[in-house]
């Protein structure tokens, strides 16, 4: 079978992640690698020794012999990578947000859905098998009616300072992921919200936030995000959990970012079934988008205009979380001393790129 070829450009952690999996994937072949940065452009000769590297995006777009790029640097660089490849005539598997402000990112909707090429967003979530799992259990019925949604993550994660500016808050950085899942969950779409944050360690923007309110089918939800949760600790550990409560049974599951457990408790089945974690499903996701261009129509990968509605609603609801008042709690010199403590971590959550690409990433 022929390969599809793909061109990466962006090649720190999730460039990195992805570039991996592509690799093994006996779908593509990575071709060209780009990044600015020379530490980058040395481990991708290193990853993948017969891919021609360079620190110029157009020498992507302007290969004929690309099928598809994969556009993995931050987020205000993608709508014009965005435009270019569409020009280009190439397929695109791109990183969430697809850009930096809300505007951009319903014209780049409007781009992608005016052409016939295919474009894939990592709203990794629509990749986990948990997630399946537990939607199928819904739909059969076994619970009666899903009623509430409950969705918690909190680690010592990625800290002010880290990069990821143009990604916002952790809420919008890391939450949309969580404010997408619940929508898939409900089937419907937000109606009303009230949000809370707190700017820990009095930093200027909320790194906890949590968001209550109802879709318009009157499913009630709350979902509680923040990288905020004991980095000082001489033993680091999470809160991750999603919680889902019908009229008649419950289905729910937590994880480790190792392994997952997922427990349903319907009116005529009962089962716990953990399986490995996945880190970011890239694996499903390279696989579906792939065999997805060579069928000509989309298989099942997360798309465009649901990252954008996430996206959207995160920012929105953070936009509340300020005009409620954020309260500050704690000193900037304590973030300091999280920010250098994790500079001497060899093992942790999100650490800085280029130290280490960690099994437990956890945006
Ligand atoms: N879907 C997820 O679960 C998930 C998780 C983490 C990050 N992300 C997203 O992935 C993207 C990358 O995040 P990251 O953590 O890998 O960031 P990173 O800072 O580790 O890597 C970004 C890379 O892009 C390179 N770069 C910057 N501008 C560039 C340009 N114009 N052209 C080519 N390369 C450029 C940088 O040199 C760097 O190597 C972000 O948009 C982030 O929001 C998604």
């Amino acid at each position: 079978m022929n390969k599809l070829n793909i061109g990466i450009i962006g090649l720190g952690r999730m460039g990195q992640k992805f570039c991996t999996e592509l690799v093994r994937s006996p779908l593509w072949r990575v071709t060209r690698i780009c990044d600015p940065s020379a530490e980058a452009r040395r481990i991708a000769s290193e990853m993948v020794p017969e891919a021609i590297v360079s620190n110029n995006e157009d020498d992507i777009f302007s290969d004929p012999a690309i099928d598809a790029v994969g556009l993995f640097a931050l987020a205000d660089s993608r709508p014009g990578q965005i435009r270019k490849a569409l020009a280009a005539g190439k397929h695109i598997l791109a990183e969430k947000p697809v850009a930096d402000s809300v505007a951009e990112e319903w014209e780049v909707v409007r781009l992608v859905e005016a052409s016939d090429r295919m474009v894939a967003v990592n709203m990794f979530n629509r990749s986990a098998w948990y997630h399946h799992t537990m939607r199928d259990f819904i739909r059969s019925g076994q619970m009666g009616e899903l009623a509430i949604i409950r969705i918690c993550h909190m680690t010592p994660g990625h800290m002010p300072a880290e990069g990821h500016d143009p990604e916002g808050p952790p809420f919008h950085d890391c939450g949309m992921h969580y404010v997408d899942v619940a929508r898939w969950y409900a089937d419907s779409e937000y109606d009303s919200f009230h949000s809370q944050g707190l700017r820990m360690w009095s930093h200027s923007e909320p790194w906890w936030l949590q968001a209550h309110g109802t879709f318009k089918n009157g499913v009630v939800f709350d979902i509680t995000q923040g990288f905020v949760y004991g980095h000082l600790a001489e033993k680091q550990t999470h809160n991750c959990y999603f919680d889902f409560v019908g009229t008649k049974g419950i289905a729910r599951m937590t994880h480790d970012f190792r392994t997952a457990t997922v427990e349903l408790r319907g009116t005529s089945l009962t089962e716990t079934i953990t399986r490995p974690f996945g880190d970011k499903k890239i694996d499903v996701l390279v696989d579906t988008f792939g065999r997805s261009i060579l069928a000509g129509h989309n298989l099942g990968f997360p798309g465009v205009r649901d990252s954008v509605v996430a996206s959207e609603m995160s920012w929105r609801m953070l936009e509340d979380a300020a005009a409620n008042g954020s309260p500050c709690i704690g000193s900037p010199e304590t973030m300091d001393e999280i920010v250098a403590h994790r500079r001497t971590l060899t093992e942790g959550y999100s650490l800085p790129v280029w130290k280490i690409i960690d099994e437990t990433d956890t945006r």
